[in-house]
C-alpha cells in the first residue's frame, strides 16, 4: 500500500480525486498527510473533511521554491509520518534536489499540458494562445528540472473553437482527475521500470 503525502497550493481537486479512488477501493494507498504552502488553501479544508492530517508549511523567505528550513522541516515530517511517495497536486513551487534525494523516484507531479510543451504556469492559456488543436495533462516523476521528469501518464483533450482559458482548463481538469489515480495505481502495483526518460509499464 502506498503511503502518500499530498502537497498543494490551491483548491485540491486532484487530491480529491485520489481520496475518491482510495475510498472507492480502486487505489491501494493511504494519505498520511496533506500539506499546503498557504494557511487558507482549500486543499486543507478538503483534508479536514476527510479526517486527514493537514498542515500549513511556511516556506518563507522563498516565494516560488521549497528550499532551506522549510525543506528540512518537510523531509522530517514526511519521514516521521512514514511517507513513501510524495504527490505534488497543484503545488506551485519548485522542489529542490534535497527533497528529491530523500525520496528518489518517488516524487510525482501533475502538469496541465502535454509535456514537453508548455512547462511553467498557465499552460492551458499558453496552449490556447499558441493555437493548439489538442491540449492535455501529464503526470510525471519529478527531476531537478522544471516539469521535465519521466512521464507516467498523459491524456489529451481537444481544444474547441470557442474555448476560453477557463473552459479549456476545466476540460483538462476532468482528465487530471482520471490521470493521477491511474499513475498512482501504476506505482502501487510496481509494474514499471524507468529506463532513461522512458517509464515502461508491464500490463
Ligand atoms: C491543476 O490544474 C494542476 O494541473 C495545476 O494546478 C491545478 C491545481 O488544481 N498544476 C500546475 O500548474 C503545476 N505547474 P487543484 O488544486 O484543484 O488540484
Amino acid at each position: 500500500m502506498l503511503k502518500l503525502a499530498v502537497l498543494g497550493s490551491g483548491s485540491g481537486s486532484n487530491m480529491q480525486s485520489i481520496v475518491d479512488a482510495i475510498e472507492a477501493g480502486t487505489l491501494d494507498a493511504e494519505i498520511k498527510i496533506v500539506l499546503a504552502d498557504f494557511p487558507d488553501a482549500k486543499i486543507l479544508e478538503r483534508a479536514k473533511k476527510h479526517n486527514l492530517k493537514g498542515m500549513y508549511l511556511d516556506c518563507a523567505p522563498f516565494k516560488t521554491k521549497l528550499e532551506g528550513a522549510a525543506e528540512d522541516r518537510l523531509i522530517e515530517i514526511l519521514k516521521s509520518e512514514g511517507v513513501d511517495t510524495v504527490v505534488l497536486a497543484g503545488f506551485m513551487r519548485i522542489v529542490k534536489p534535497k527533497l528529491l534525494a530523500a525520496f528518489p523516484n518517488r516524487v510525482l507531479n501533475i502538469h496541465p499540458a502535454l509535456l514537453p510543451a508548455f512547462p511553467g504556469v498557465h499552460s492551458w492559456t499558453q496552449a490556447l494562445d499558441y493555437g493548439c488543436k489538442v491540449a492535455g495533462v501529464t503526470v510525471h516523476f519529478v527531476d531537478a528540472g522544471t516539469d521535465s521528469g519521466p512521464i507516467i501518464v498523459q491524456k489529451a483533450v481537444p481544444v474547441l473553437e470557442d474555448d476560453t482559458p477557463e473552459t479549456l482548463h476545466a476540460r483538462i481538469q476532468v482528465q487530471e482527475h482520471i490521470a493521477y489515480p491511474e499513475a498512482l495505481r501504476i506505482l502501487a502495483k510496481g509494474n514499471y521500470t524507468i529506463e532513461g526518460r522512458r517509464v515502461r509499464i508491464q500490463e
